[in-house]
């Protein structure tokens, strides 16, 4: 039997590389699928390739009314959701003395605010089913640094600790969170700001050797790790964060 036979869940981000990728696979297995994301991403063509499994509800989840109202049409159109991932998020750079409080308080909001809401959210109903399991897209920018990154690593940084927290807190509702830690992940996104770069063969070559596996995920190798995590297989795991990062972090 599929791991999300009638199950609910909410990923956030859909329509972006990961997102999209896991909101695939949990359809796949069976669950059907609340899609929120901002309206001019991509969820929408993703709704339709997906068609009655899913629905595209279009989101800022760094608004709180925006959130609310969606995880309502969520439970009115599919019903109580018992599966979250969270992938919403922006990469904002600059050097500490430049960086403006404007894009720091945007960071903040989209990949901090933007993971507590969903949650906070979500969570009310995954108690009266009495079953939970939400997954937070993180990074293994939350355990190093790099020039120009801070607001990104300190978001990282934000969730993981939040993830932490809240998996004591929620433990006692049967409800589990994890994080999941990707090293670089080639999508579009990654091949654009490559691309951007004075020698983008040499960055890409580069980016690839700091994995041990000499190479970048697929958004595909991201998503079975989080619905592995979102699955009764990891019924004892909570409070966790998985590295799908081909050997990033034991290189360092
Ligand atoms: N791509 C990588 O190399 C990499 C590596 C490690 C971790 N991650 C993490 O994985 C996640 C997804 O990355 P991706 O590469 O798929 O990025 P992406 O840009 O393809 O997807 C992000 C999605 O979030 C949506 N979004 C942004 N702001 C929003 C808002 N305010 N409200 C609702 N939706 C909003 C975007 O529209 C987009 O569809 C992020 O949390 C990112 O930090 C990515």
């Amino acid at each position: 039997m599929p791991d999300f036979d009638d199950k609910i869940a909410v990923v956030t981000g859909a329509g972006g590389a990961i997102g999209s990728a896991a909101a695939r696979l949990l359809v796949e297995r069976g669950a059907r699928v609340a899609l929120l994301d901002l309206p001019t991403s991509r969820a929408h063509e993703l709704a339709t390739q997906l068609s009655n499994a899913v629905r595209f509800i279009p989101t800022d989840v760094k608004d709180e009314g925006s959130v609310r109202e969606a995880v309502a049409q969520t439970v009115e159109h599919l019903g109580l959701p018992s599966l979250l991932v969270t992938v919403a998020a922006i990469n904002l750079t600059g050097a500490v003395e430049t960086l403006s409080v404007e894009d720091w308080d945007m960071m903040m909001a989209v990949n901090v605010r933007g993971v507590f809401l969903p949650i906070k959210h979500v969570v009310p109903h995954m108690k009266v089913l009495d079953a939970g399991a939400i997954v937070n897209m993180c990074s293994v920018s939350a355990f190093v640094g790099s020039t120009g990154g801070s607001p990104y690593h300190t978001t990282k940084g934000a969730v993981l600790s939040m993830t932490r927290s809240l998996a004591q807190e929620l433990a006692p509702h049967n409800i589990r969170i994890n994080a999941v830690c990707p090293g670089w992940v080639d999508t579009p996104f990654t091949d654009a700001y490559i691309n951007a770069q004075p020698e983008p063969a040499a960055l890409r070559a580069y980016a690839n050797g700091l994995h041990a596996l000499d190479r970048m995920a697929r958004p595909d190798e991201v998503a079975e790790a989080v619905c592995w995590l979102l699955s009764e297989r990891a019924s004892f795991t909570t409070g966790s964060e998985l590295f799908v990062d081909g050997g990033y972090m034991i290189k360092r």
